[in-house]
């Protein structure tokens, strides 16, 4: 079953709600398809020690890789901010290791209150360094 946007937002929302943010009482939920149409979720988790603190959209590749997926088909990231906040470039920089085609990726940024950005992985992270760049 492949689930609409609309339903992604909604599970990025549900997911936002498990965030363990104490310390910055910044709650990001992420949803993320993969290539046959599997749905991950992922929430910030932090510590006391900062520099543990992972995001939510790592978290959600994490759960995908370990469900055997590699390739990101399309990804939510729910936050509190106004305009809706975009990931960071760590973020970025693992988000362009899963997904198979860099340039046909759109990530859809949401806020609680309902505001909506849909922005292509491209335009947030052109030039990417990818595993091709190795060898
Ligand atoms: N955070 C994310 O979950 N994703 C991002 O792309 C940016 C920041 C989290 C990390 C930390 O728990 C909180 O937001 C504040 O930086």
């Amino acid at each position: 079953m492949t689930l609409t946007e609309e339903e992604l937002i909604t599970r990025a929302i549900a997911a936002r709600e498990t965030a363990y943010a104490p310390y910055s009482n910044y709650k990001v939920g992420c949803a993320l398809t993969t290539g046959d149409g599997s749905v991950f979720e992922g929430a910030n988790v932090e510590n006391a020690s900062y520099g543990l603190c992972v995001c939510a959209e790592r978290s959600a590749i994490v759960a995908a890789v370990l469900a055997g997926h590699r390739n990101i088909a399309s990804l939510v990231v729910v936050t509190q901010s106004s305009p809706p906040a975009a990931p960071c470039g760590i973020c970025r920089q693992t988000i362009n290791e899963f997904v198979d085609d860099p340039a046909s990726l759109q990530i859809i940024l949401v806020n609680v209150d309902g505001e909506r950005r849909d922005i292509s992985f491209h335009e947030l992270f052109p030039f990417g360094f990818r595993g091709e760049h190795l060898t």
